[in-house]
């Protein structure tokens, strides 16, 4: 299958609802030709482990913001060193970095939201690693935030890149933390060391800080921002979804 209709994703959604993330993986490996792991953090290098354990050559790409933490760096170069995988880093475009921070300043998104910003140090970047794909595999949960990824699908069209042609996978939507942390720690898989101190979920540095135990974990990501608006644009398709 080179891509599906909406029924069709629909009826492979409800199969591979209760399938473990691995079963997902080596579907996803069997059926689509040109895949690919969006990567960023604990749970996709999970997805990554579990790939590369299966046999199943898959490739990944990491958006590169320019705005990142060193451990974030550090912990990119160390699955790229660990892992046979190919993991390839798009960049913004300089002259859109150049336009918005000389006409907004280097924090603009504190004033007047992050959207900007991330469409032009995320979004775009993004579409290129899109381009030529037949399907996307993501580490997003449902619990990651219940106002935004309550209804997320194991398999979809994706809703918002690939004019209806492009399949978004995302084999943990049922997991919890605990399950991750879980793989992580019986696979030996590394981590992002921000996570030693506090931090949960952990995007751009300026825009990420840690949280309480009793916080949800995206509560410490544009934490000036209402939480039923934090999606950055990678998964903006989550606003619209019907909650279960
Ligand atoms: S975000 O949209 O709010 O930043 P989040 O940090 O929850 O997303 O991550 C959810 C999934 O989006 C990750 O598991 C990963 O698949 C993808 N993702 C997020 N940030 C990046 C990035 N910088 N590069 C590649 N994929 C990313
Ligand atoms: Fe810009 Fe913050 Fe979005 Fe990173 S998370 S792209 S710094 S607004």
């Amino acid at each position: 299958m080179k891509n599906g209709s909406k029924m069709e994703i629909e009826r492979l959604a409800q199969q591979y609802e209760k399938s473990s993330p691995s079963e997902i993986i080596s579907f996803v490996g069997r059926q689509f030709k040109n895949t690919a792991i969006s990567f960023s953090g604990a749970e996709d290098v999970v997805l990554i482990d579990m790939a590369e354990k299966a046999g199943i050559r898959i490739k990944a790409f990491f958006l590169d913001t320019g705005r990142l933490h060193q451990e974030t760096y550090r912990f990119v170069e160390e699955i790229r060193e660990k892992y046979s995988i190919d993991i390839t880093l798009f960049f913004p475009d300089f002259r859109d970095i150049e336009k918005l921070v000389n006409e907004k300043g280097l924090f603009s998104f504190y004033k007047d939201s992050h959207i900007e910003c991330c469409r032009i140090r995320k979004v775009n970047p993004l579409k290129r690693a899109l381009t030529g794909l037949d399907a996307w595999i993501t580490g997003q949960r449902r619990d990651q935030n219940p106002q935004t990824r309550n209804a997320l699908p194991v398999i979809q069209i994706d809703p918002v890149f690939g004019s209806g042609n492009l399949v978004k996978i995302n084999p943990v939507a049922s997991w919890r933390s605990k399950e991750v942390w879980d793989y992580i720690r019986d696979n030996h898989v590394p981590y992002n060391r921000l996570h030693e101190q506090g931090y949960a979920s952990i995007g751009c540095a300026p825009c990420t800080k840690p949280v309480l135990p009793s916080q949800n974990e995206r509560e410490g990501r544009w934490w000036w921002e209402n939480a039923d608006k934090k999606e950055c644009g990678l998964h903006a398709g989550n606003l619209n979804l019907e909650k279960f």
